[in-house]
């Protein structure tokens, strides 16, 4: 079993494994009924030991319903107890006019968006909030001063941030500290990440990869997708999605995965990584593997 997993160097320790819940509100076509997304919800929470939930404002389908994802989290959240239990990241700065994505990373629009999310989420203080992209319209000097403002008014604990290169990290940390770092990394799709991943570690800063298992286009044919994952996920008896989840994990120590579902059965599986060991050849393997 993988270690618990420490936020940066702040009080916050969680699961090694969160859970991202994006998928329960950006497609009107996919996503569970309401009821069903807090049922999924309060079952992670209960039975499968989900402490660190990621959201945005932005997860929804259009700006006419801003706040959906945060909505149901706090729906199925109420309970005190549960409530306690939890770390919620949500994230700030980017909008979804007739659903398109968009960004706005000015100190104004992110203000208002935190005082939003505090409304949605139910909570006096958001535990982690993350710029969600830089807006190349704004300086990120000033996107991050907003957060840094909004840290020091007590509306937001921790401040994270998201689609971020080493050097916009080097200057967003001249303004505030920054306890997390939350980019696009899958075995299947390394890209340029080491030298973010490197950087996090030396400066003990979280990593939390979205599209951990692939993302929505490709988690579906993982197995077609990497023979390689199937091979090793039939030698340990479980799925590619799990090895995955589990490479991650064992890459770095700064790694916090955030595997996203719609399903109680998947989400059920992917926790499993957290107790699923690769040997240091199926580690080499699916990185060179895949590059
Ligand atoms: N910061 C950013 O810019 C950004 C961008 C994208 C996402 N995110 C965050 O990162 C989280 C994770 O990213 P993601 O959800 O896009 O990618 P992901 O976790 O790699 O993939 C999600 C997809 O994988 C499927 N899946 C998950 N576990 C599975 C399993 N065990 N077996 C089979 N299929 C499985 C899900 O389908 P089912 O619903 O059918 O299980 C879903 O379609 C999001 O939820 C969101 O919180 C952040």
């Amino acid at each position: 079993m993988h270690n618990p997993h420490r936020i940066g160097t702040t009080e916050l320790v969680v699961h090694p494994i969160g859970y991202g819940a994006m998928h329960l509100s950006i497609d009107q076509s996919r996503r569970p009924l309401p009821a069903d997304s807090v049922r999924l919800i309060q079952h992670a929470v209960d039975e499968l030991g989900v402490n660190f939930i990621d959201t945005a404002d932005a997860y929804c389908i259009d700006d006419t319903e801003t706040g959906h994802n945060e909505r149901l989290i706090a729906e199925a959240l109420r309970d005190a107890g549960r409530r306690q239990r939890v770390v919620v990241a949500t994230k700030g700065g980017s909008i979804r006019p007739e659903g398109r994505w968009e960004r706005n990373g000015r100190p104004e629009h992110l203000r208002a968006a935190c005082e939003r999310s505090l409304r949605a989420l139910e909570t006096e203080i958001i535990d982690l909030y993350q710029l969600h992209a830089p807006d190349p319209t704004v300086p990120i000097e000033e996107s991050v001063g907003a957060l840094r403002d909004l840290q020091r008014e007590g509306k937001i604990k921790h401040i994270g941030v998201s689609n971020f290169s080493v050097p916009l990290l080097e200057r967003a940390m001249r303004e505030a500290e920054v306890a997390s770092v939350q980019n696009q990394f899958s075995v299947i799709n390394q890209r340029q990440e080491e030298a973010v991943l490197k950087f996090c570690e030396q400066k003990s800063i979280t990593y939390i990869p979205w599209n951990p298992v692939g993302g929505r286009g490709k988690a579906a044919q993982l197995a077609e997708v990497s023979a390689l994952l199937s091979e090793i996920a039939a030698a340990h008896n479980t799925t590619p999605h799990v090895v995955a989840i589990a490479w991650l994990l064992q890459l770095s120590p700064a790694m916090l995965p955030i595997p996203g579902t719609t399903k109680i059965k998947h989400l059920q599986q992917n926790m499993e990584a957290a107790t699923l060991t690769l040997t240091a050849e199926e580690m080499k393997h699916l990185e060179e593997g895949h590059r």
